[in-house]
This record gives structure tokens, C-alpha cells and sequence, in this order.
């Protein structure tokens, strides 16, 4: 049978109070990425024909991480059914019988762990004969308090939904809440909405007031209970912490999945698009910002701090390292305990093991960055580039003034402050000669009467 067409809606307008920032609450961050585009990322395997947010005014931040996905703007937002009805224009044109659209699939931007999976299963619990007008998305989380509740009929029918503020005593004991997600046929969608009022707690047109509305009209309704950490909502700080919490762990489990190693998991930190290598070895309490990606076989030492770097095979970080993005380490590469690394090739087999900064440079392959060796990229105006040819060989606690560069296969002396190019194969001393007095030492304790 053919699938129905779908088309998908990411409420995403609310101005997010309880989380007291001054930020969108969609664009809290969960492993890197701003919470909606989680949403929208598990809805796009879905292959919707139509999709589209609503976000608040003054949220271009919000239709920017959303592009090239359309955005409309609610404003005021009074509540999750009248954010629905913004999208009436664009799409009711689109809906059966008229449109090829037979479906829609609501979701909210702030329930970021949803997974592709679940939303075909809440898609195909809607089309099961006989088909329902609405399916919503259920849970049972340990506390069901700020979620709405469902109250089912005897059939196990769903009735209706009632918010948390509007719930009496009996309705406050229900376990089955509302996670977030509906799916809808398309032909009722809009005619329901309109039939929304604001006469509840809030004030505000309730999305989940549409259960009862479709009831009403004799159309029937259904929950699909779904596990609980794809649906919790987060509109607090303590909800997107176990968010993350919730993220990481499945991260973790991915990574492990696919063939890495993770030393202690719970301590490692992935971002959302962060991807490891078979073979490759995470030790503990590492973490990792957006756009890592590490080569087979690469090994990431404790405590180091990565953003913006692909990491080739073999190569080793750390421990406390820290890449700070448009870092590129070839294979065998070695980047070794308090080193900083930022828009850096550094070529196969180079190393620069210890307490370094290297900035807007080249190293070319088997080139050797002594101890505290530091590129001074910076010369208060603009950044400067530094680059190193293959085989070079940096001595200990080197500045090398950018921009300058140093040939294949050179020296350069420890200590040296180098402003000049330095030739393939040459030896650079830029320091002072190193002078020596006999006896000296002894001579100054005598006259300033210190004995021994
Ligand atoms: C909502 C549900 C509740 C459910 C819970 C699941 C309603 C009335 N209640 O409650 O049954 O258990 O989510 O997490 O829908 N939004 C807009 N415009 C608005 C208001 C909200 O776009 O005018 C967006 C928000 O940005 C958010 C989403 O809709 O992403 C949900 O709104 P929120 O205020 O968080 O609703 P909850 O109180 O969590
Ligand atoms: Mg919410």
C-alpha cells in the first residue's frame, strides 16, 4: 500500500518563561545542536512532502538553524492551537481532498529526543483500520505533573486531554500524558482548530483540545504509549539537563556501536554530530564540541577538549589537549598534554607533544614542535600564518612571529624568537649567545657577606 503524503509542523514560537534566558527555549543547546533541530532531523528520514515551524517574532536565530525549512511567524503566541493555525495558510491548499497532503505530523520544539522510529510507529497507529483522526503520542514519565493528561474512554479509545492546570484531583492521578507528538488526518486538521476557545486555566488555545473537538464530531481518537526518554518535554533547566543526559547516552551507545572505544562512557561528552572511528579509543572525561570527526584507529587521551577537527588515523590527542576548530591532524599525527591547536594542518606523523600553541599554521609531515613552542599568530590587528615544512625540527620554547616560514628539513635552535623566514635544511639561532662568567657567582655572595 502507499504511504498517505505527510507534511510536518514544529510548533517552535513559545517564548519558553520557566527557563528564564534570553534565549529562544528551542534554541537551548542538547549535545551542540539547538533543541528544534533534533525535531527536525528525526522528522526528515520521513520524507514529509510539506514542512514547515512557527516561531515567535524576533526568532530569525530560530528559522536560520531551521533553513531552508519555512518558517511562519505566531505573534502573540496564544498557545499551541492557535500556533498550529498560522500554518493554515500555507498549507491547507496542500490537504486532501483538495491537496495530495493526507496527514499532518505536529511536533514540538521542545521535545528534541523523539526518534525517527517512534514517529512511524505513532504514524502507522493512526492509519490502523480503523483509521483515527488523531494519534497522540503517550508516556508514563515518573512524574506526570507538568505534562498533559490522557483520559481514555472504555474502548482504550483516547477522550480527551487535560492540561496539567485544568486537571481535577481524579484527572491529576492519571499516569498517560501527552508527549508531544500528534499526527492528524488532513482533511478535519483546520475545521477542528477553528472550534478551539481559550476557556481554560491558561487562557490560551490548547492543541489538545482538538481531541475532544474530534470527539465531539464522532471521530475517533487514539495514544500510543512510547518510551519515555523519546518524550520528555523540556521547558526547565533541569529538563533539558536530563535531556542531555538522556542524549548522551544514547550518543555514547552509538559510538560504542559503531566500534569505539569508550573507556568509561558516563565521562566522555559527544555533540550531537560527532562521529568516531572503528577502532578508535575515547579515554575518560573527554568531550567534544560540534564537527569532530576521528580517524580508525585514533586515540583520544583524558581531559582533552575538541571542537572543529578531523582527526586521522592513528593519530593520538592529549591528554589535555585542546582542538579549537579548522584543526586538521593527519594520520599518526600527535598533539600531546597542553596543547592548543586552532585552523591547523598538521601533517602525517608531525608531533607537537607538549605545551604548545599552534595557530592559522602548517606543519608538514614529520616535522618535531619542541616543548613550548608558540606561534604568535596575533599581531594585535590581524592573524598571521605560520608555516612549517616536512621534517622540520622545532627546538624547545620557540616563538615563531608570524608570519614566517620555515623550511623543509631545518633547525631551529631552543629559545629562539624567530621573525624571519628560515631556509630548507638550515640552521636558525635567534637568541643570545650565552656568556659565561668563572667564579662570578661565589664573588657576589662575598660582597653581599653571605657565606657558602
Ligand atoms: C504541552 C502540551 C502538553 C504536553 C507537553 C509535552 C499543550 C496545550 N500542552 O505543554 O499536553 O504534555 O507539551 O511536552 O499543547 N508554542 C508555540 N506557540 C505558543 C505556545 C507554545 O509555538 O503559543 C510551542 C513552544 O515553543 C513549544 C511547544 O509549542 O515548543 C509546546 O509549548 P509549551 O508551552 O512548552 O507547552 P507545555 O506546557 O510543555
Ligand atoms: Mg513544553
Amino acid at each position: 500500500m502507499k504511504k498517505p503524503q505527510l507534511a510536518a509542523v514544529i510548533l517552535a514560537a513559545g517564548s519558553g518563561t520557566r527557563m528564564n534566558s534570553a534565549i529562544p527555549k528551542v534554541m537551548q543547546p542538547l549535545a551542540g545542536w539547538p533543541m528544534v533541530r533534533h525535531v527536525l532531523e528525526s522528522v526528515k528520514p520521513l520524507g514529509p512532502a510539506f514542512s514547515i515551524a512557527v516561531v515567535g517574532r524576533g526568532m530569525e536565530e530560530v528559522a536560520r538553524v531551521l533553513a531552508p525549512l519555512e518558517c511562519v511567524v505566531q505573534d502573540p503566541p496564544l498557545g499551541t492551537g492557535d500556533a498550529l493555525r498560522q500554518v493554515e495558510r500555507p498549507l491547507a491548499s496542500r490537504l486532501a481532498p483538495h491537496g495530495e497532503i493526507e496527514e499532518v505530523l505536529v511536533l514540538y520544539g521542545d521535545a528534541p529526543l523523539v526518534e525517527t522510529r517512534s514517529l512511524e510507529r505513532l504514524l502507522a497507529e493512526r492509519r490502523r483500520a480503523p483509521a483515527a483522526a488523531i494519534a497522540v503520542a503517550a508516556m508514563r514519565p515518573e512524574d506526570p505533573r507538568p505534562y498533559g493528561r490522557l483520559v481514555l474512554a472504555a474502548d482504550g479509545s483516547l477522550e480527551r486531554i487535560v492540561e496539567a492546570r485544568d486537571a481535577d484531583g481524579r484527572e491529576d492521578a492519571i499516569g498517560l500524558v501527552n508527549g508531544g507528538v500528534m499526527a492528524v488526518a488532513a482533511p478535519p486538521l483546520f475545521s477542528l482548530l477553528e472550534a478551539l476557545d481559550r476557556d481554560n486555566a491558561k487562557g490560551e488555545f490548547y492543541l489538545t483540545d482538538i481531541v475532544r473537538v474530534a470527539r465531539r464530531q464522532g471521530l475517533m481518537c487514539r495514544a500510543l504509549e512510547l518510551p519515555v526518554a523519546e518524550l520528555l518535554g523540556v521547558n526547565t533547566r533541569a529538563e533539558l539537563a536530563a535531556a542531555e543526559a538522556v542524549m548522551q547516552a544514547r550518543l555514547r551507545r552509538r559510538a560504542m556501536e559503531g566500534g569505539a572505544t569508550l573507556l568509561a562512557p558516563e565521562t566522555v561528552f559527544l555533540a550531537a554530530d560527532t562521529v568516531l572511528g572503528r577502532d578508535a579509543v575515547v579515554e575518560p572525561n573527554v568531550v567534544f564540541g560540534l564537527g569532530v570527526r576521528v580517524g580508525e584507529g585514533a586515540r583520544i587521551h583524558s581531559f582533552s577538549c575538541l571542537a572543529g577537527a578531523v582527526i586521522g588515523e592513528g593519530a593520538k590527542v592529549g591528554p589535555f589537549a585542546r582542538l579549537r576548530g579548522g584543526v586538521v591532524l593527519e594520520e599518526k599525527a600527535e598533539i600531546g598534554n597542553f596543547v592548543e591547536v586552532k585552523a591547523a594542518r598538521i601533517g602525517k606523523g608531525a608531533k607537537a607533544k607538549h605545551l604548545s600553541y599552534l595557530g592559522d599554521s602548517e606543519v608538514g609531515e614529520r616535522a618535531n614542535i619542541g616543548a613550548g613552542t608558540i606561534t604568535c599568530n596575533y599581531d594585535g590587528f590581524e592573524k598571521h600564518k605560520t608555516v612549517i615544512g616536512e621534517r622540520a625540527f622545532i627546538g624547545s620554547n620557540t616563538a615563531l612571529v608570524a608570519p614566517v616560514t620555515i623550511g623543509a628539513g631545518a633547525y631551529v635552535a631552543a629559545g629562539s624568537t624567530l621573525t624571519e623566514d628560515v631556509a630548507p635544511d638550515a640552521l636558525a639561532v635567534a637568541r643570545g649567545r650565552q656568556v659565561e662568567k668563572p667564579g662570578r657567582a661565589a664573588a657576589i655572595r662575598a660582597r653581599r657577606g653571605r657565606k657558602g
